[in-house]
């Protein structure tokens, strides 16, 4: 039989390698030692241990030789580096605030915005909850309450904008708790814990409306908004022609300030920032900063690493670099979709999320459906992946109790301008020989539980 023509033209990365950096093979039995000394928890396996990393794509990003050059420009001056000026003008150019705070990474600027403007018994509704990010809030004081469209935490739900708010959640909590107990309304572009799925301008313009009148602010999560940008563009009506860079600054428009971990969007591997439009919260954090992070104008960074961050603004934007870099999560997204394997849907934007809860159905949440599929991923073919579901959702701050999310996810992420084609063939084939392995399977116990953010340092042993 003749090989079947295409059936449309294909995207190629805007891209050649120049540098390569080697991958390690291991044996199945050199996995099965790595994975029991990590107690099943991949953010605790060495990275040499580890054929194709994707575990996050955060910090993971291959730089370009322009930002490499830039590196080489770094004004490592105590105060007022040339390259912290770029970084500024940049973010006013791209993302449209006034004001700039460089951190460490985007926790830092969380840290700050949230000690600023909760007060303890405040609430922070939110589409859908970051680990971090809520972590902050409750650190402040504050409740964080999730306003996200139930379609969101529906696996199977097709909903172009599964990151849109409730406008109705959003009304009866400012009902019921009252606006002054509200700060600032916390929305993510895209959401990350959903499946990388985006909020549409439409949505984010009635959220503003709404919270405009009450003197509620809106923060913004800026992580990965050029992805949501690219999306907002690929599917909401009236931006199809628009540039990324000006759906990106629109977006933020109806926004008060931005959290930024620079980690994902801008194409480098440390760096975040607090970005807002008041004068007066801008003179509180850059107060804060200098306690926390570093002075006002590196932020715990060096000053080669905000040039890097300058000079990745320009090229996210870049509509061929977001196209092949959507392109290739949805590249993999759409072989396990034809091999019938449960995923979340549509694709999204940094990552193909599985559906543990459908894959494992005969295992308890209890029992860390997710946290045994990634283990499984990894003893497979070295792939690493991680767990989003039960114990990234942690306990509730009040009553102690585990978080039960309707989401029980594997995320499989894709670093950005990393790996190719044949990495993602792979990945897919070795979730396949998991998800055809399925019934073989038992859970896991907890047997090491830390206080804070217990998913990256938790030990699970077979049940
Ligand atoms: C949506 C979102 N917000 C905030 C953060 C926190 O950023 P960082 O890891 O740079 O502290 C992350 C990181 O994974 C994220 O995905």
């Amino acid at each position: 039989m003749p090989y079947p023509k295409p059936s449309r033209r294909s995207w190629a990365e805007p891209f050649k390698i120049k540098v390569v950096e080697p991958l390690k093979t291991t044996t199945h039995e050199h996995r099965v030692k790595a994975i029991k000394e990590a107690g099943y928890n991949t953010f605790l396996l060495r990275s040499g241990d580890v054929y194709i990393d994707l575990l996050t794509d955060s910090g993971t990003n291959a730089m370009s030789d322009y930002q490499w050059a830039g590196m080489m420009l770094g004004d490592e001056a105590y105060a007022g580096s040339k390259n912290f000026y770029h970084l500024e003008s940049s973010m006013q150019k791209y993302y449209g605030y006034k004001y700039l705070v460089p951190t460490h990474q985007g926790r830092g600027a969380e840290h700050i915005i949230s000690q600023i403007l909760i007060k303890p018994g405040d609430y922070i509704p939110g589409n859908m909850y970051f680990t971090t990010t809520r972590e902050h809030q409750e650190l402040a004081g504050g409740t964080f309450v999730d306003v996200i469209i139930d379609e969101a935490h529906d696996s199977e739900s097709n909903h172009p904008f599964k990151g849109n708010v409730d406008l109705q959640k959003l009304e009866d909590l400012i009902k019921k708790v009252g606006p002054k107990k509200i700060p600032y309304a916390s929305v993510a572009a895209t959401v990350n814990m959903a499946g990388g799925q985006p909020i549409s301008i439409g949505n984010i313009k009635a959220v503003r409306k709404m919270t405009e009148k009450h003197g509620i602010k809106i923060i913004l999560d800026a992580t990965r908004a050029v992805e949501n940008a690219y999306f907002i563009k690929t599917r909401e009506k009236g931006y199809e022609k628009k540039s990324i860079e000006a759906i990106l600054k629109e977006l933020c428009s109806f926004t008060d300030g931005c959290t930024m971990s620079g980690k994902k969007d801008l194409l480098v591997n440390i760096g975040g920032f607090l970005a807002v439009n008041d004068k007066d919260v801008f003179d509180e954090a850059r107060n804060m900063v200098v306690v926390f992070e570093g002075l006002h104008t590196y932020g715990g960074l060096a000053g080669r690493d905000l040039e890097a961050m300058a000079r990745g603004m320009e090229e996210m934007v870049e509509e061929t670099y977001i196209r092949s870099r959507i392109g290739q999560v949805e590249y993999l997204g759409q072989k396990l979709i034809d091999w019938e394997i449960p995923i979340v849907r549509p694709i999204g934007g940094h990552a193909v999320f599985l559906d543990a809860k459908k894959i494992y159905s005969h295992i308890q949440q209890d029992q860390f459906p997710a946290q045994t599929l990634a283990a499984e991923i990894y003893l497979d073919s070295g792939v690493r992946t991680m767990e989003r579901g039960i114990v990234s959702a942690g306990r509730d701050s009040k009553t102690g109790e585990n978080r039960h999310p309707k989401l029980e996810l594997v995320r499989v992420t894709i670093p950005r301008r990393v790996y190719t084609q044949a990495h993602m063939d792979v990945t897919a084939e070795s979730i396949l020989e998991v998800y055809e392995n399925r019934k073989k399977v038992k859970g896991m116990r907890m047997i090491y539980e830390p206080k804070h953010l217990r998913f990256f340092q938790a030990k699970f042993a077979r049940t």
